[in-house]
This record gives structure tokens, C-alpha cells and sequence, in this order.
């Protein structure tokens, strides 16, 4: 498959990246890229020789949100019935791990793209936005629902009403990102994680996630019975036969990802 807004490559066994690559806009997100990018999070969903899926845009700019131009001649009506952003939830659907490499800028709908990934990876020049309020909007793509339950109310209002960024540093401190690192090693840092990820037995992998996003979106009980059913299911995988007798032999288990 080939692309023309973003660059994509198996860079360690197991991993899928996926490189936003619009410069000249800060990477800022159209309709043309997001299409490429959910396209190309599918296409790596359905590889099995990929286990976990990298996401990330250049040391100067994640994704400085969605495209402004293009939005500009855009009315409500189009917005609801026809804009790509009525299919981000597409993201959402990706059964394997997505770690986001965040460096720069990470604003707006590049903010809510990043806090959609599974985890996050910094460098110390991130910084995470939520502007859509400075040219008469607001934040469509989740920003109001998922960062606010990571950094909570009060600061989540005062980034999205009064246009403050969180560093680096500070989205660490909030658990919304995993790890900070120089910029001139946080992308191959997030690689060398995604790769640890990826000798993991695949459908625990996939499993694990699924679990873990049911978290924001069922009750204690609802959430503790559906992962009950996930830990039972795994008892049905070769992995799990594989992984147990190989503990057992103390011998390294040979996942066969099924
Ligand atoms: N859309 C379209 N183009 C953008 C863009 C965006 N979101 N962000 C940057 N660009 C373009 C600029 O227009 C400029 O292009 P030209 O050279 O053709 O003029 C180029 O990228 C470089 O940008 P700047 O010259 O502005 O770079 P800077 O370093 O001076 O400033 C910045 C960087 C602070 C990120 C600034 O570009 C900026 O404020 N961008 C807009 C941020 C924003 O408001 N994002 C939210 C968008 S709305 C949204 O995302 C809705 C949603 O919830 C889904």
C-alpha cells in the first residue's frame, strides 16, 4: 500500500510504524491523513507479523490538530454527516497496542489523536494543547472526555478554556504519558518498548488491551466480569499450554500467537 501523507515501516520485529509526514502543516491532520492513518493502523492490525503498532510525527511536531484550511469552509451540517471526523473511532477499534511517540507540538486534534493511543512516549520538547477555543471551537475528537479524566476537571478546563500547555514533564506527572526522553532518543525508545511488547504471546497482547480500555467504560463489576472473560479465553490459546509448560521445563516459551 502506498501513501502520500504518512511514511510506514517495520522498523524491529513485531513493530509497525507509522510516521505522520506533512511537514510543511506541522503534520496538521486532513481528511486525506487521517484516512491513511486508520487505513494503515488496519493494515497492521491485520499483520501478524506485527504485535504492536507505533504512532508518530516529527521531532518538531506530533500533529499541530486537525487542518485548520480545511475545516475553514466547513459547516455543521457537513461536519456531522460527511468530515472524517465522524470515523475516528476507527482508532478505537485497532485490536493491538498503539504507542504513540509524542515530540513537539500535540495540539488539538493531534492532543486527542495521541491520548487515543494506548500509551505515550515523550520527548522533553512535547507539549499537549487543546487550542480549538482561540479559533471559535472546541475540541471534537475526545479531548474534552479523555483528558479530563487524566489530568482531571480543574486543569483540563484551564488547558481547553484558557489555552495552557502541559509540558513534557507535566504530562508525565499526570500519568498521561508513559515515559520522557531527549528527543534525540524518544522515538527509538518507544520502538525498543513496542518491541518488548511484541515477543509477548499475541492474543494475551490483544486481550490485555481490550480489558484495560473496558476500564473508561464499564462499571467495577461490569468491568470485573468482562475480564474474567478475557483471563478465561486465554486458557483456551496454545500460548497458554506453550507459556505454563515451558515454566515448568524452565525453558523460554515459543509463542505461536494463537
Ligand atoms: N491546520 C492547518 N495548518 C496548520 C495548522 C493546522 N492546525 N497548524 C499549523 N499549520 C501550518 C501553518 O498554517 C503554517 O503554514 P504556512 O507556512 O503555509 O503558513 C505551517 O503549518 C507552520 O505553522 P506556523 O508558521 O504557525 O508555525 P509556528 O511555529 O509559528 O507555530 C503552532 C506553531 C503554535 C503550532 C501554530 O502553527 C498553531 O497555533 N497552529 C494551530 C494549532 C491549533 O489551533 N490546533 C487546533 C486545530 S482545531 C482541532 O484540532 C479540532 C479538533 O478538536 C479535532
Amino acid at each position: 500500500m502506498s501513501y502520500e501523507t504518512i511514511l510506514t515501516e517495520t522498523p524491529a520485529p513485531g513493530v509497525g510504524l507509522i510516521r505522520l509526514n506533512r511537514p510543511q502543516a506541522l503534520n496538521a491532520l486532513n481528511s486525506q491523513m487521517s484516512g491513511e492513518i486508520f487505513t494503515a493502523m488496519q493494515a497492521f492490525d491485520s499483520d501478524p507479523g506485527v504485535k504492536c503498532i507505533v504512532l508518530t510525527g516529527s521531532d518538531k511536531a506530533f500533529a499541530a490538530g486537525a487542518d485548520i484550511k480545511e475545516m475553514e469552509a466547513t459547516d455543521a451540517v457537513t461536519m456531522m454527516t460527511g468530515h472524517d471526523f465522524t470515523d475516528w473511532a476507527r482508532m478505537t477499534r485497532i485490536r493491538k497496542p498503539i504507542i504513540g511517540a509524542v515530540s513537539g507540538w500535540a495540539l488539538g486534534g493531534g492532543c486527542e489523536m495521541a491520548m487515543m493511543c494506548d500509551m505515550l512516549v515523550a520527548s522533553e520538547t512535547a507539549k499537549f494543547g487543546q487550542p480549538e477555543i482561540t479559533i471559535g471551537i472546541m475540541p471534537g475528537a475526545g479531548g474534552t472526555q479523555r483528558l479530563t479524566r487524566a489530568v482531571g476537571k480543574a486543569l483540563a478546563m484551564e488547558v481547553m478554556l484558557a489555552n495552557r500547555h502541559l509540558t513534557a514533564q507535566e504530562a508525565l506527572h499526570y500519568g498521561l504519558v508513559n515515559r520522557v526522553y531527549p528527543v534525540e532518543s524518544y522515538l527509538s525508545e518507544t520502538i525498543k518498548l513496542a518491541e518488548k511488547i511484541a515477543t509477548m504471546p499475541g492474543v494475551a497482547i490483544q486481550l490485555i488491551k481490550d480489558a484495560v480500555n473496558r476500564a473508561y467504560e464499564l462499571s467495577l463489576s461490569e468491568g470485573l466480569t468482562y475480564e474474567k472473560r478475557n483471563f478465561y479465553l486465554l486458557f483456551g490459546t496454545e500460548d497458554k499450554a506453550e507459556g505454563m509448560k515451558a515454566f515448568v521445563d524452565k525453558r523460554k516459551a515459543e509463542w505461536k500467537d494463537r
